[in-house]
């Protein structure tokens, strides 16, 4: 039989094997794999690898902050940056503020996603857990497709106690929903952060020298402990360095369930890239804090091992310039005020691509277990996403595993005015990405159509 469309003579790399073959497609669904198959359209895929479209399933988009400002990064724009970047489908967070019902600003953030050019699901914030949260909003919400409840154990004014994140793990566990943890002890970075400031240490490389590794291991031991406790599956965000995945390792070796993620700012950047002159450190800003180059190789290592097993951007753009941003107020601004993230959505692939399959750290399978397939998985959108299998969705990405390219900001195609990677070289660079049987990117170029992409309910709840 003929395909509609087929991706002919590349090397198809799934998360188990690196196969020479073609890929026919039926409108937005892989049909076959397989040799010498033919096609109504034809791509030809010689010397490049053929690879499931990424799953970034940590990134913020056009999301509401408790000042009432919206971030830059719209789902329009979110999706250009992901497409230009190989990625696919982007999980990002509805809100919730403290005092406030969950209710009060999820339908506009679901009638914001459904302008998504990109396939999406969602993340659901909890910040303040009370019992109409917990006991009546949270398991409509799993009910609806909603996999994943996320806590801050840092941050004024999302943090939760300790008590507020064992409701949240109940819940959880009650609507089969995993709880993401973002680790790092508030109490002590409030700590350091007052020293500083006393001490005239107000410029960006401050940062750093508020949130050291010790306040991130902390926070990470104790969510393992309390979902050890409740028995609920945790998945920790961002880890910073091996000292830390550390924690992740012994609690997996005695059977807990706890996965986590790391993201490419762990293993490209370091706390002194935000000892730059004036403001130009904020660039660097995220939490937990980019730490050293030597601490690099550890944390690669802990990939290997399969303590860190997903690979996400949390992409959280704030341009540098404007008065929102990261520049705020101009020079004198001190860190504490100063917001945190940075963009990440179409390096992210690239970046993990070169610093890992083209340095030998990870193997082909490997890099699309980490970036596509896990992530998937964990969050319930497998085998639809993070595959490339008959009866998947068609999202793919096509890579020319030869090409150099050095960073610039034009090339992420995002909103945000500057990117972190500015200048650094890769080896390794997607061609084309397709999005449910379509092409979106080419050559760099992209073509996205608001309201195309997809709400993708997470089979981890009842919702499927
Ligand atoms: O600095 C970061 N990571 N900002 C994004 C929000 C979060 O903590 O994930
Ligand atoms: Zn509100
Ligand atoms: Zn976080
Ligand atoms: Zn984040």
């Amino acid at each position: 039989s003929e395909y509609d469309l087929l991706i002919k003579g590349g090397t198809v790399v799934t998360g188990v094997d690196v196969i020479a073959c073609d890929v026919g497609i039926n409108g937005e669904q892989i049909a076959a794999i397989g040799t010498n198959l033919t096609g109504a359209r034809t791509i030809d895929a010689s010397g490049l690898l053929v690879m499931p479209g990424g799953v970034d399933s940590h990134c913020h988009i056009e999301q509401l902050e408790p000042d009432g400002s919206i971030h830059e990064e719209s789902f329009g724009t979110a999706a250009r940056s992901a497409f230009a970047g190989g990625t696919t489908t982007v999980i990002p967070f509805a809100p919730q503020f403290k005092g406030e019902p969950i209710g009060a600003h999820l339908p506009d953030y679901r009638a914001r996603a459904q302008k998504s050019p990109i396939d999406y699901s969602l993340h659901q914030m909890v910040t303040d857990p009370s019992e109409a949260v917990v006991f009546n909003e949270l398991p409509a919400i799993a009910a609806g497709g909603v996999g994943s409840f996320k806590v801050f154990l840092t941050y004024d004014p999302l943090h939760v106690d300790d008590g507020q994140y064992i409701s949240v793990l109940e819940a959880a566990k009650r609507a089969g929903a995993v709880v993401c943890v973002h680790c790092e002890n508030y109490e002590a970075i409030r700590w350091r952060s007052e020293q500083l400031l006393k001490d005239g240490k107000t410029q960006p490389a401050a940062h750093a020298w508020s949130r050291p590794k010790v306040v991130e291991r902390e926070a990470t031991y104790r969510a393992i402990a309390l979902a050890e406790l409740v028995d609920t599956p945790i998945h920790i965000f961002h880890v910073s360095c091996a000292e830390v995945a550390e924690e992740i390792a012994r609690a997996q070796a005695r059977g807990v369930k706890v996965t986590a993620e790391t993201c490419p700012q762990y293993l490209v950047l370091s706390g002194s890239d935000m000892d730059r002159p004036g403001k130009e450190g904020a660039k660097y800003m995220c939490s937990p804090s980019p730490r050293e180059a030597a601490d690099h190789a550890g944390l690669w290592a802990m990939i290997r091992r399969g303590v860190l097993d997903v690979l996400s951007s949390d992409h959280c753009g704030y341009s540098f310039a404007g008065d929102k941003g990261k520049w705020l107020n101009g020079p004198d601004v001190d860190f504490t005020r100063i917001p945190n993230g940075i963009p990440g959505l179409a390096a992210r692939l690239p970046l993990i691509f070169s610093e890992g399959v083209v340095k030998g750290e990870i193997d082909l399978p490997t890099f699309v277990r980490l970036t596509a397939t896990n992530p998937a998985k964990r969050f319930g959108l497998h085998p639809r996403k993070g595959t490339i299998a008959p009866g998947a969705d068609a999202d793919l990405v096509l890579w020319d595993r030869e090409r150099k390219v050095s960073i610039t900001n034009a090339r992420m195609q995002h909103t945000i005015d500057y990117t972190p990677y500015e200048g650094i070289e890769v080896t390794g660079w997607p061609v084309k990405t397709i999005a449910r049987g379509r092409v979106v990117m080419e050559d760099d170029e992209v073509t996205t159509e608001d309201g195309r992409g997809l709400f993708l309910k997470s089979a981890r709840t009842s919702a499927n």
